[in-house]
């Protein structure tokens, strides 16, 4: 397993708690930070409860999950699940609207993929996919130095549209050469 609790300076990642749904749902029921995501929109009380609860369950061997915190105030979110027979991590990541454009998410998602590579040594590649339309996180990835594999069209339905989805990826090789 990865560290419960990751030190990304200013910032830590850590487990998600109950007395996390008010601060979750600040930031989730703002209609940007859900534009290009695959949730309810309107955003509940009731949909931060399941979503917080569905965190804390999951099962770490092979999915693990963080708050990004602030002063210990979640701001947002990092996850990484594992396929380990083929040696492949997915990350997802997200962060409230006042704290986007800081290099945030760049430096969370860096910091998850060199621990993940760094703890697994058989893990061979990271993989993370957005909407195609959202250009923030495709930067990120490129920032992160994934490379563009592929555009799925039309690949999910999210409330009421087909939406293209763009997959990039980082393997072992190349993290350690930008290394
Ligand atoms: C996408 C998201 C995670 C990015 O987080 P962030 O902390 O702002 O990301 P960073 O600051 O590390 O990098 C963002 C980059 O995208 C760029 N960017 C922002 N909006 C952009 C746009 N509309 N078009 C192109 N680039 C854009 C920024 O300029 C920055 O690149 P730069 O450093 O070269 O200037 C954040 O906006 C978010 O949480 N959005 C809502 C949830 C979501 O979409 N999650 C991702 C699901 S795949």
């Amino acid at each position: 397993m990865l560290p419960k609790t990751i030190n990304v300076a200013p910032l830590i990642l850590r487990p998600y708690r109950l007395a996390d749904v008010d601060a979750v749902l600040a930031f989730a029921s703002d209609p940007e930070w859900t534009r290009y995501l695959p949730v309810p929109q309107p955003y509940t009380h009731s949909d931060a409860e399941k979503f917080i609860a569905a965190q804390i369950l999951l099962d770490e061997e092979t999915h693990q999950a963080w708050a990004i915190t602030q002063n210990d105030k979640s701001i947002g979110g990092v996850n990484i699940r594992f396929d380990f027979h083929n040696q492949i991590g997915v990350i997802g990541y997200s962060i409230a609207r006042p704290y986007w454009g800081r290099g945030f998410i760049t430096q969370v998602a860096g910091a998850l993929i060199d621990t993940a590579f760094e703890t697994y040594p058989d893990l061979n590649r990271i993989r993370a996919m957005a909407d195609a339309r959202n250009h923030a996180s495709l930067r990120v990835m490129e920032k992160l130095g994934m490379v563009r594999e592929g555009r799925l069209r039309q690949n999910r339905y999210v409330r009421g549209e087909f939406i293209d989805e763009v997959w990039c990826g980082l393997l072992r090789s190349e993290w350690a050469t930008r290394r």
